[in-house]
Parts: C-alpha cells; structure tokens; sequence
C-alpha cells in the first residue's frame, strides 16, 4: 500500500506517519528526514541540501526524485511524508510506480489553518543527534535541551525560524499546493481537518484511509 500525506508545513504529516507505521508496519518516507541525515552527515547532497532547507525554499526536483528511488517499492508498503512536494515530482513517482505496477492507494489532505501552523513550527524542537521531534506546548523532554532518548541536544531547526518558515508557507503555495489539484484531477483525495490532539487527528486519518490499512 501507498498513501500520499499532503499538507502545509507543521500539518502534522510527520508526527502521524510515525504513528501511522507504527500500528501498520508501512516504511515512514519522509524526505525531510533524510536530507536532514544527509545534513549532519555532511554528505555531497546534504551540504547542498542545507542551503536551500535553512532558507526554506525546496531543494531541486532532480536530486529529491534521486533520492527517493531505492525506497518506493518497499514491500512493507510506503507512506510518503513531504514528497512529492512539486508537479514535476507526482509526475515522476507516477511515472516510476507505474513501471513497478504499483498504484498509490490513498492520497489525503490534512488541512491546518496558517495561526495554528506557525504556533506548532515555533513550539517545535528536535534532538540534532537521533532527530526525536519533541513540541514544548505538549511533548517536552524531561529535561529542557536534552533529549530524552540519546542525550543529545534538542533545539529547534534552522528552518523553524520565522523568516524560513513564513518562505515555506510561500513555497507551499506556490508549488506544493499545485500537487493537490494534481491529485484532485487524477482521483479522489481524501480532506481531513488536522485540528484536535495528535490522537484525534490519528482517528480522522484512520477514518480516511480506511480499515483496510495493512502492508502491501
Ligand atoms: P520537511 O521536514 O518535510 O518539512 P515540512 O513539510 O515543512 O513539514 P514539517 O516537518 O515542518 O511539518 P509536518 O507536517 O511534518 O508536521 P509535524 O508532524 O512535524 O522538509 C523540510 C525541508 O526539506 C523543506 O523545506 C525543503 O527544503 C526540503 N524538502 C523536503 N522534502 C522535499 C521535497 N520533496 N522536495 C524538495 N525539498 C524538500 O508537526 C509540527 C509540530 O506540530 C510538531 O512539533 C508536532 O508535535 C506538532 N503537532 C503535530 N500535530 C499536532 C496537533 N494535532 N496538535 C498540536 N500540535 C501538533
């Protein structure tokens, strides 16, 4: 199984896709986490990647499109968190998983209004370490700028600052939500309100995706 999560930054994408392969077994892809890794591991792509994430804008199609190849047919089934993010990206995956046989199952739309996006992105901190994401409103670490699973530093993302995160807002406009009327045009997206506790949101996805959630 295949299921596409869209939203704006500080949707909520992240936190249910954990959640989400954690009661069904599916592979987490989230993009952002992986170029992230790229970042700390001061690879050829994350030096890169780090100039186009601090400032917010998108790092370009022909690298994420790379980099996304070697996980889309993992036969656990794949939820896609933060990808695809432009046209030229949904057009690609459809392109390469049309190869594989493979269709993608559910594409949902959680919608947050733009207040209640930016109070999550400044509330939220990260462990630059193993990259545990913690909320100071409601998920602090035990110990504040410790993380409560490997010690290491919790701080915010260099693209949680508000400059970057109000040129991501933009940016999701502007190309990403592009990719909704893309979906819109191609089948049904499923719409869900991603307002509530993280627990009622998980429910509404649930609802969304069905019961019929399994791998494969
Ligand atoms: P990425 O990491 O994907 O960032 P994003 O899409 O902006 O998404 P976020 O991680 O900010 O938000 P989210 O929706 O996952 O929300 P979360 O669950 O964390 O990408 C970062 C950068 O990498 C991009 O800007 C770009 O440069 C690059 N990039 C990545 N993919 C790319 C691609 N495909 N193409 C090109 N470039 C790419 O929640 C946010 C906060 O809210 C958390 O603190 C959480 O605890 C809290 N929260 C969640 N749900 C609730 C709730 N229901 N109530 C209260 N608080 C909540």
């Amino acid at each position: 199984m295949r299921i596409v999560l869209l939203g704006p930054p500080g949707a909520g994408k992240g936190t249910q896709a954990r959640r989400l392969s954690e009661s069904t077994g599916m592979k987490h892809l989230s993009t952002g986490d992986i170029l992230r890794a790229e970042v700390a591991a001061k690879s050829e792509l994350g030096l890169l990647a780090k100039s186009f994430m601090d400032k917010g804008d998108l790092v370009p199609d022909s690298n994420i499109i790379a980099m996304i190849q070697q996980y889309i047919d993992d036969p656990s089934g794949v939820l896609l968190d933060g990808f695809p993010r432009t046209v030229v990206q949904a057009e690609s995956l459809d392109k390469s998983l049309k190869e594989a046989g493979l269709p993608i199952d559910k594409v949902v739309h959680m919608s947050v209004d733009t207040d209640e996006l930016i109070r999550r992105l400044s509330q939220r901190v990260m462990c630059t370490d193993c990259q545990t994401p913690y909320n100071l409103d409601h998920s602090a670490p035990a110990k504040a700028g410790v993380c409560d699973k490997c010690g290491g530093e919790v701080i915010a993302r260099d693209d949680d600052k508000q400059e970057a995160v109000m040129n991501r807002m933009k940016v999701y406009q502007e190309l990403t939500a592009p990719v909704l009327d893309y979906y819109k045009s191609h089948g049904d997206v499923a719409e869900i309100k991603a307002i509530g506790t993280p627990d009622s949101v998980f429910e509404k996805l649930s609802q969304a995706i069905g019961t019929s959630v399994s791998a494969n």
